[in-house]
């Protein structure tokens, strides 16, 4: 096990290049088992979550090599079962279901489990699958489904808490080579959702109404190989912009997604922070007070879940009470708990907290338990007095490639080093 040590103060000062993203290029990979033909795939995060979809992926059969951010990857053959010692690692990998039924007329794909951020359920996967002509049953923690001839339909995939990301991915991969039209209703918009759908078109699929909640999949014959490049991670670009606006620095976002970011900078802004867009990129700075602020976390472009924990920490050093609401994760407040070890003063009822600014946190150990909380953690650590210790740093490596590099060469006192615990 790896933990962080943090000296807190420091102000950032200085460029981070922002890395492609996480939640673009895990769905894009799996859509690579839609063709027998060779993909090539760049700006490919160097993440321990991309690694496990390449090591699942290469089990179902592709031949993967990966270098420099550049994926090249041929799923000449593949076989459809997905074993529980696979999937388990990360929940993401339910989007291969999609791909194997359109591609192998069935799959076999362990449900991945439990999860730290709440309950996430796949209910809308499996009946937009199913209204797609899957035949699915779940048998002793599988999903197996049977696909034989998809056909095009009507699907409505919004469920109690809105859309669902990763639903819409499933059934938008395996409706590109169904017979006829389908139609997805309440649809996704995340920025993730339309890259992928662009990189689908670039396999020869045809998709219209991207980035709206209305999908038009005109089912194809087949799909090709393709060379395409992932957007840029909005939530690590945020994660960064909230570190500049915390600690009173100035840090040039080299390629972050402006176009993606709307709420997270809006809110900013309000927080106290300056946003300057640039040629390539935002320049993010604060030189006044941190103000208190009101989050409620909502689909796209609504203020997302991803950036609801980092959030957190900025608020716990802002002047003032805030407010934050959790909608689509309810149960998403793993870093209270753990920023209460620094010396926040936070009060959870539900799915609301309100946190009540202090002057400054202190430096303790403290627990990662999920990625985004991580990354909170260590955004508590870089104003806390004296030394945070961050542990289990292996959950934010799931999502943020190099971050201690990245923040250290912009000023920040972090290193890594080998835990016990
Ligand atoms: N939901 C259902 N039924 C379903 C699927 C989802 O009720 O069949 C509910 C969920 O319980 C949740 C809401 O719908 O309340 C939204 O969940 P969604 O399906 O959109 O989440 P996801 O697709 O599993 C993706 C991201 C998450 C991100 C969410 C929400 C990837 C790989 N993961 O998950 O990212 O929080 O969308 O935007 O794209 C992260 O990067 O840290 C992360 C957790």
């Amino acid at each position: 096990m790896e933990k962080f040590i943090i000296k807190g103060g420091n102000p950032l000062e200085g460029k981070i290049t922002i890395s492609g993203s996480k939640n673009s290029a895990l769905p894009i990979l799996a859509a690579t088992l839609l063709t027998p033909e060779e993909c090539v795939i760049h700006r490919v995060p160097n993440l321990s979550d991309i690694r496990y979809m390449l090591e699942i992926l290469k089990f179902l059969g592709a031949q993967v090599d990966y270098e420099n951010g550049t994926v090249r990857i041929k799923c000449k053959n593949v076989h459809s079962t997905a074993p529980y010692d696979l999937v388990r690692k990360m929940r993401a990998s339910i989007c291969i279901l999609g791909p194997l039924i359109a591609r192998c007329g069935q799959a076999r794909v362990s449900l991945p489990g439990g999860c730290v951020i709440g309950d996430r359920p796949i209910d809308l996967h499996i009946t937009g699958l199913q209204k797609l002509g899957a035949d699915i049953e779940i048998i002793k923690g599988d999903v197996v489904a049977h696909g034989g001839i998809l056909r095009g339909t009507s699907i409505h995939l919004k469920g109690k808490y809105g859309s669902t990301v990763l639903g819409t991915d499933n059934v938008m991969m395996a409706a590109c080579q169904a017979e006829g039209t389908t139609i997805i209703e309440g649809a996704a918009c995340e920025p993730e959702v339309e890259d992928l759908a662009h990189f689908l078109c670039s396999m020869g699929a045809k998709i219209s109404g991207m980035g709206t909640q209305q999908l038009i999949i005109e089912g194809v014959k087949e799909l090709h190989g393709c060379e395409y490049t992932i957007i840029t991670d909005r939530i690590e670009a945020g994660t960064f912009a909230v570190a500049a606006a915390m600690t009173k620095g100035n840090l040039f976002l080299e390629h972050a997604p402006v176009e993606h970011m709307g709420s997270v900078l809006e809110k900013l802004k309000d927080c106290g922070a300056s946003i300057e867009i640039e040629n390539q990129g935002i320049r993010v700075s604060r030189s006044g007070p941190l103000r208190a602020f009101e989050i409620v976390t909502a689909a796209y472009p609504g203020f997302p879940t991803d950036m609801q924990a980092q959030f957190c920490a900025m608020a716990t050093v802002a002047e003032g009470t805030s407010k934050i609401v959790e909608n689509i994760f309810p149960n998403r407040f793993m870093h209270i708990s753990e920023l209460k070890r620094l010396g926040a003063m936070i009060e959870l009822s539900q799915n609301q907290a309100l946190i009540h600014g202090i002057e400054r946190l202190s430096g303790a150990p403290v627990m990662a338990s999920d990625l985004r909380a991580s990354a909170a953690l260590v955004l508590a650590g870089l104003v806390a007095e004296n030394t945070t210790e961050v542990h289990r740093v292996y959950h934010i490596d799931r999502g943020y490639e190099k971050i201690d590099e990245k923040l250290s060469s912009v000023g920040a006192n972090i290193t890594r080093v080998y835990s016990k615990i």
